[in-house]
This record gives structure tokens, C-alpha cells and sequence, in this order.
């Protein structure tokens, strides 16, 4: 490859990277709208448009297609509730081929922090950085969380920290209904597993999925909430996500007021 090639390769691929194109799904491309030109055959019934599947490549035609979401999310209640420790749950992860963001994560993005911490904190989906390095919020809106775990005396050793989704979704968008709600099981299992005495839901996303509460995390956060364990019932709280704070610092003297509570509860 001449220089000149090799820059506009380059230039190319921040262009896709900035437009969230940033996952290969297959070595051949397809090309849809040729599919969607093609003569009319005989009438096929109506699919659903979340049945509806691009044409395989050779490539992506080796990559096992996942279970609907009902059978996803029934082998994931039964996977999660066969580990028997933290590790047993990594493993179960690990093997699980119910979601599909796993064929597009780098790989799986289990926790980090001290598993006997009394505070677990819950984020919502990997990122690049954490997809990359396998270790959750290590990324921008990792290194604010631990400013403000050092604001309040804590750190990573003082803390158990994991995410809803392990895998981190292509392009970093939000997942999906469906991918929650075969997550869900998971991270259900690994609270139960943890069995802290707080409960930080970070952001809307893992407020609505562990709290069950779809208001807005204005509404929502420094607000207490109880979740049950599976073992006992616990102290959650629900807070800005640490990525929102930063495209609105004005809010950290809310999330600071947070914090504070997360102190004064641990303190008990
Ligand atoms: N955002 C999250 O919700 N989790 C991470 O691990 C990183 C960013």
C-alpha cells in the first residue's frame, strides 16, 4: 500500500469508527439492496420486522443464530441459576450463546471491584474502552466514578462494580429490550451471588431493569428503593449515570448529594 492509500484507509476507517461503525459481522459484504431489487417471486407471508434477517453470507452463515428472546431468556433463568459462586456465574457467561451482542463484543466484561464489598454498583452496557480491556467502567465515565468513589473515601477495593448487559452492544448503542431482558437472569444471580447491603443503580437503564421503575432518573435519583436479593430485602438507590454527568457537569451537585447518602448508608 502506497502512503497515500494507507492515509486514506485510515481516514476511512475513523470515518466508519465515528459513525459508530465499528464491528465486522462478516468477511463478505451484502449487498441489501440488490436483495430488495430482486424480481418479484411468489407472494412469502408477512414476517415480522424483528424476525426479519439479512441474507447470510458464507461468513455469517458459520455464526450459530441465537434463540428467540423467549427461549433466550428461559436459558438464561435456568444458566443463572445454576452457578453456585461468582466464578461458576463467570463461566456460565462465558458458554452462553443466547445473546447475540457476544458475537459482536470483543469479549465479555464480567466485573471488577471486591466481591465482599457492602456497595455494588450497576452500570448498563460495556463500552469500547471496557469491551477492549474486559473490566468494567474504565472508560471516560469510569475514571469520573472513581473521582467521585474517592470524593466519598472509597475505591475500587471498597466496591463491587458490574453493568446489566456484559457485552458491549456494536457501535455503543443502547441495547435492546430483548438483550436486557436476557441479561436480566444474569445480573439478578450475580447481585444474589454479591449479596450486598447497597445498591447503586447508575442511570435510567439499570433503574428500570433492577427496580422495575421506568420514571425518569431526575425524578428517580437519591431516591431509596428496596430490592430484593433472592436472600433479603437491601437498600437501593438510584443515580445520574456518571456519562450523562459528563455532558452535564452542572448535575454533579446532585450526584454529589447522592453520594453523600451512599456514605451515610454504609456508615450504619
Ligand atoms: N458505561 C456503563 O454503563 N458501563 C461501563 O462499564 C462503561 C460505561
Amino acid at each position: 500500500m502506497t502512503p497515500d492509500h494507507s492515509k486514506a484507509a485510515r481516514d476511512l476507517l475513523a470515518f466508519y469508527a465515528e459513525a459508530g461503525v465499528d464491528a465486522l459481522l462478516g468477511e463478505t459484504p451484502v449487498d441489501c439492496f440488490a436483495a430488495q431489487a430482486a424480481p418479484p417471486g411468489p407472494a412469502e407471508p408477512a414476517v415480522p420486522a424483528e424476525r426479519t434477517r439479512m441474507p447470510a453470507s458464507p461468513a455469517s452463515a458459520a455464526v450459530p443464530a441465537p434463540p428467540p428472546p423467549e427461549e433466550a431468556v428461559m436459558a438464561a433463568r435456568s444458566a443463572a441459576r445454576s452457578a453456585a459462586s461468582l466464578d461458576e456465574l463467570r463461566a456460565v457467561l462465558e458458554k452462553f450463546e443466547g445473546c447475540a451482542l457476544r458475537s459482536t463484543a470483543k469479549q465479555l466484561v464480567f466485573a471488577d471491584g471486591n466481591p465482599q464489598a457492602r456497595v455494588m454498583f450497576v452500570g448498563e452496557a460495556p463500552g469500547y474502552d471496557e469491551d477492549v480491556q474486559g473490566v468494567p467502567f474504565v472508560g471516560r465515565s469510569g475514571q469520573l466514578l472513581d473521582k467521585m468513589l474517592t470524593a466519598i473515601g472509597l475505591d475500587r477495593k471498597d466496591v463491587y462494580i458490574t453493568n446489566i448487559v456484559p457485552w458491549r452492544p456494536p457501535g455503543n448503542r443502547d441495547p435492546s429490550l430483548h438483550e436486557t431482558a436476557i441479561c436480566l437472569p444474569f445480573i439478578q444471580r450475580h447481585i444474589e451471588l454479591v449479596d450486598p447491603d447497597v445498591l447503586v443503580c447508575l442511570g435510567k437503564p439499570s433503574t428500570a431493569a433492577l427496580l422495575g421503575i421506568s420514571d425518569g432518573i431526575r425524578k428517580t435519583r437519591g431516591k431509596w428503593f428496596t430490592y430484593n436479593t433472592g436472600r433479603r430485602d437491601i437498600r437501593a438507590i438510584a443515580c445520574f449515570h456518571p456519562a450523562y454527568l459528563l455532558r452535564s457537569p452542572l448535575e454533579k451537585r446532585l450526584a454529589w448529594r447522592d453520594f453523600l447518602a451512599i456514605r451515610k448508608a454504609l456508615a450504619n
